[in-house]
C-alpha cells in the first residue's frame, strides 16, 4: 500500500528519478563525488557543485560520481562562470540527466543547450513574478529557497515564499522547498503545501561521507540557529549578495575586503562586474579554507539557521532515514 508521504512525494521521485523527493542542494568544495554518490545510493539525489570548477575538473569528477554510484545524480552550474557553455557541454557529453543553474537568471541560450541533449533544468525563484518567467522560459522544475539557508542567500524567509509561489506555481511545475529545513515535520508540511520534495544543504554538509574537515564539521555540531548570520553589506555602492554563515574571525574579514574592493571600485581601477566577481572568488577561496583546510577561524563556516538540529556525523542514509520517518509521523499525526 502507497503511504501518504509516498504519494506526496511521487511527483517529485518521478521528476528526479530517485526513491524520496530529497535533495542534497549543492554546497561548493563539499557536493564532490563522495557526498553526492552517497546521497543517490541512500536514495536522495546528490548534486555535484561545480562552483569555480574547470570544464576539465567538471569532467572528471562526473566520471568519479559516476564510478561509485549507478542512480541519478545532477550538476549545479553557477550561471556567472566565464566558461558556463562548455560546462553544460561537459555534462551532455555524460548525459547528465539534471543540471541546476544557480546564481543568477539563466542566460540566453543555456536553457536550450541543456534542453537539447534531453536533461532537466532546475532554476532558483526568488519571486513569483520569476518563477512565473522562469516556466514560460522553458525551465522544468523550480527551487524556492529562504533566507534561513546557508550560503547566498536572497531577503525572504522560506515560509513566505513558500506561500506566495507553492499555490500559484505548484500545479504548473515541480517545485523545490529550500531553507531552514532540518526535521521531517518541516518536510511533511511543505509536502502539504503543494511542494514536489525539498531540497537541504546544511543537514547533509558534515555527513560522515562529507569530505568537510572535521574542524568544520566541529563547529557545526556545537552552533545554534542564531550563530548562523548572514552578511552585512558596508557599502550601499557595492551591491553583495548575504551570505549566511557561522559568525567567526572571517565575518570580520569580509567587511574589510568589502572596503577594499569599494576603493578599486572608486579608483576605478574595476568595474562593478569585475568587483562583484572579486567578491565571488573571496567566498570561495575562504570556504575553501574552512572546509578543506579546516581554518574555522578565518575561513568561511556557510551554515544556514538549521544547523542547531545538526548534532553529530551520521552516515547519509541515517539521516534520510530520520527525515523520512519524522515526515510519515507527522503526516499520520495530522490524519489522526
Ligand atoms: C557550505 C554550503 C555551501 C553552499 N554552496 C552552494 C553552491 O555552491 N551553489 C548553490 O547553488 N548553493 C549552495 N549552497 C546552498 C545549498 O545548495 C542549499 O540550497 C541550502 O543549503 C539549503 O538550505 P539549508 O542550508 O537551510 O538546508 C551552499 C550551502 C552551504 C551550507
Amino acid at each position: 500500500m502507497t503511504d501518504r508521504l509516498t504519494s506526496l512525494m511521487a511527483r517529485g521521485t518521478a521528476f528526479l528519478g530517485s526513491e524520496t523527493a530529497i535533495i542534497c542542494g549543492a554546497m561548493s568544495w563539499v557536493s564532490e563525488r563522495h557526498l553526492v554518490s552517497a546521497v543517490s545510493n541512500a536514495g536522495g539525489f546528490g548534486l555535484i557543485a561545480c562552483g569555480a570548477m574547470t570544464p576539465a575538473l567538471l569532467d572528471a569528477e562526473i566520471a568519479a560520481t559516476k564510478a561509485l554510484t549507478s542512480k541519478p545524480f545532477g550538476v549545479n552550474l553557477i550561471t556567472m562562470h566565464p566558461q558556463l557553455f562548455d560546462l553544460i557541454d561537459v555534462c551532455n557529453a555524460h548525459d547528465v540527466s539534471h543540471i541546476v543553474l544557480a546564481g543568477g537568471l539563466p542566460p540566453r541560450g543555456s536553457i536550450e543547450a541543456i534542453k537539447a541533449n534531453g536533461a532537466m533544468v532546475i532554476c532558483f525563484a526568488p519571486a513569483l513574478a520569476l518563477a512565473k518567467k522562469l516556466h514560460r522560459s522553458g525551465v522544468d522544475a523550480l527551487v524556492i529557497e529562504g533566507m534561513e539557508a546557508g550560503g547566498h542567500i536572497g531577503p525572504v524567509a522560506t515560509g513566505v515564499l513558500a506561500q506566495e509561489i507553492l499555490p500559484a506555481m505548484a500545479r504548473e511545475l515541480p517545485v523545490f522547498v529550500a531553507g531552514g529545513i532540518g526535521h521531517g515535520e518541516a518536510i511533511a508540511a511543505y509536502l502539504e503545501m503543494g511542494a514536489a520534495g525539498v531540497q537541504l544543504g546544511t543537514r547533509f554538509a558534515c555527513a560522515a561521507e562529507s569530505i568537510a574537515h572535521p574542524n568544520f564539521k566541529k563547529a557545526f555540531f556545537r552552533a545554534s540557529a542564531r550563530d548562523a548570520v548572514a552578511s552585512v553589506q558596508v557599502d550601499p555602492r557595492l551591491p553583495v549578495i548575504p551570505v549566511r554563515a557561522l559568525k567567526n574571525a572571517g565575518t570580520e574579514a569580509f567587511t574589510a575586503k568589502q572596503r577594499e574592493v569599494a576603493a578599486l571600485l572608486d579608483a576605478g581601477q574595476v568595474d562593478m562586474g569585475e568587483a562583484q566577481l572579486q567578491i565571488e572568488h573571496y567566498w570561495a577561496g575562504a570556504l575553501r579554507r574552512a572546509v578543506i583546510d579546516g581554518d574555522v577561524e578565518n575561513g568561511s563556516l556557510m551554515a544556514g539557521q538549521s544547523v542547531g538540529m545538526v548534532t553529530g556525523e551520521e552516515p547519509v542514509a541515517q539521516i534520510i532515514a530520520t527525515l523520512m520517518s519524522e515526515a510519515r509521523a507527522a503526516l499520520e499525526r495530522r490524519a489522526a
